[in-house]
């Protein structure tokens, strides 16, 4: 089976990487000359995990491979997955289907012999029925269908999730295409991943349901967590409680600074705006995005009351800036959000993140980056984590007491436990465990 896939961007490439590791032969497509001629070198433009030795094999085998060239790699394919961005357009939240369709556009005119076009961006409902109107109107002489077939990747661990899938799903109402697409997935369903096949619509609402749903989990126990604070509970036990039930389940319940991102901020947005356009309202998504925003901004509240109330002219030590551990990805991270906060305050925040400063530093100012999580702490009043780097899990306490210039520590993400901490001296404050559990 020949594949290539148009986008060499995030979700592209590692669909791309993971498919030619089934054994297909697959082209990867971009229009930015630089990050194809990066490729092609074999320099990986994104950090995700493991990504990079499995486009080098890959290239190595000689499945794998790179172009500009997106007449030719269509040309070729028996199936032409369309894996370019789909941002929030300004303005309105929807999503900006433009690259979409350029795609579209350029790949009915290359098109040679059945060809089936998958779409893997997030699309609304319905694109698909655009995408197949402008193939045919832009070359009525092809042979195509047009499928839908979302992914349900998490950054950092992207490539387990392509290869151990909860489930592949896959729209389309044509029998001749439901076959190719079996056989693009034929390694997974031979281990048993199941394939559930849908009408196109259908299958992009569920991947629309599925993050709006999780955002909505998560948005749920960052409820319960403020409750738990309010009430004397631990929201921990609250998460474990509740998850240990089935029809709940125990994953997506962690309370923290808030969900970020390049998906669930986007996707939620997106519905809402979908099922507005539609008159069918999702209220319960709506209120989900306008707790999660306001949270986010909240979270400096937090170090600010740590610090009895006022933080002017405090260093402040900011551990994690990343919208989650394993990514350089800084898109709609509550850390954003945070230390504008902070800095509204009066404070100084200086930072350090594994592998997000980079990107960080375009999207902040006036925050001093370090070199390590020691060295940030050096001289604050304060140390906050952010984000759940497994580099901040098992800090040296006896070394942060000594740099910090007092010991305080507030733990957005609930790595550590209470007691430990204060047994180092700290004074500990974190999400949804109050001091004081009212027994
Ligand atoms: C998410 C979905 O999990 C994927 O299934 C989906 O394919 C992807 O969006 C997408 O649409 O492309 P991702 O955004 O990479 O994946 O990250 P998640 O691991 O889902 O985390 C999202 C946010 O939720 C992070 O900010 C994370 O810190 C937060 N989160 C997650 C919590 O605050 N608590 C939790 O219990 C879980």
């Amino acid at each position: 089976m020949i594949i290539s896939v148009i986008g060499s961007g995030y979700v592209g490439l590692v669909s791309g990487a993971c498919f030619a590791d089934f054994g297909h032969e697959v082209i990867c497509v971009d229009k930015a000359t630089d990050k194809i001629a990066k490729l092609q070198a074999g320099e990986i433009p994104i950090y995700e995990p493991g990504l990079d030795a499995l486009v080098e094999s890959n290239c190595a085998a000689g499945r794998l491979s790179f172009t500009t060239d997106l007449q030719e790699a269509v040309a070729k394919a028996d199936v032409v997955f369309i894996a370019v961005g789909t941002p929030s357009r300004r303005g309105d939240g929807h999503a900006d289907l433009s690259y979409v369709y350029a795609a579209s556009k350029e790949i009915a005119a290359a098109m040679n012999g059945y060809t089936v076009v998958v779409t893997k961006s997030t699309v609304p409902v319905g694109t698909g029925d655009e995408v197949e109107r402008i193939i045919a109107e832009t070359n009525p002489e092809a042979a195509f269908d047009v499928v839908s077939n979302p992914e349900f990747l998490r950054e950092g661990a992207a490539i387990d999730d392509f290869k151990r899938p909860d489930r592949i799903v896959v729209g389309t109402d044509v029998a001749r295409a439901r076959d190719v697409m079996s056989e693009v997935y034929r390694p997974l369903y031979l281990n048993q991943s199941p394939l559930v096949f849908t009408s196109r619509r259908t299958s992009e609402l569920i991947k629309y349901a599925a993050n709006a749903f999780l955002a909505m989990k998560i948005t749920f126990i960052n409820e319960i967590a403020d409750l738990s604070e309010a009430v004397g509970a631990n929201v921990q036990d609250v998460a474990r409680g509740i998850g240990l039930d089935n029809r709940i389940g125990s994953k997506f319940l962690h309370a923290g600074p808030g969900y970020g991102g390049s998906c669930f901020p986007k996707d939620t947005l997106a519905l809402v705006k979908t099922a507005q356009d539609n008159s069918s309202p999702v209220r319960l998504i709506e209120t989900t995005c306008s707790i999660n925003d306001q949270r986010k901004r909240s979270m400096a509240k937090k170090v600010v009351a740590a610090l009895s109330g006022d933080v002017r002219a405090k260093k402040i030590a900011v551990l994690g800036l990343t919208f989650k551990p394993n990514t350089d990805d800084m898109r709609d991270s509550p850390a954003l959000s945070i230390v504008q906060a902070l800095q509204d305050h009066g404070a100084q925040v200086h930072a350090y993140d594994p592998e997000g400063m980079e990107s960080a530093a375009e999207l902040m100012e006036n925050v001093h980056f370090g070199a390590d999580a020691y060295s940030v702490c050096e001289g604050a009043s304060a140390v906050v984590i952010v984000t759940e780097w497994n580099a901040f899990r098992a800090l040296d306490f006896g070394r942060l007491k000594e740099s910090l210039a007092a010991p305080i520590m507030v733990d957005l993400r609930n790595i550590y436990r209470r007691e430990e901490l204060e047994k180092h001296g700290f004074q500990y404050h974190c999400v949804g465990r109050p001091d004081q559990e009212i027994r």
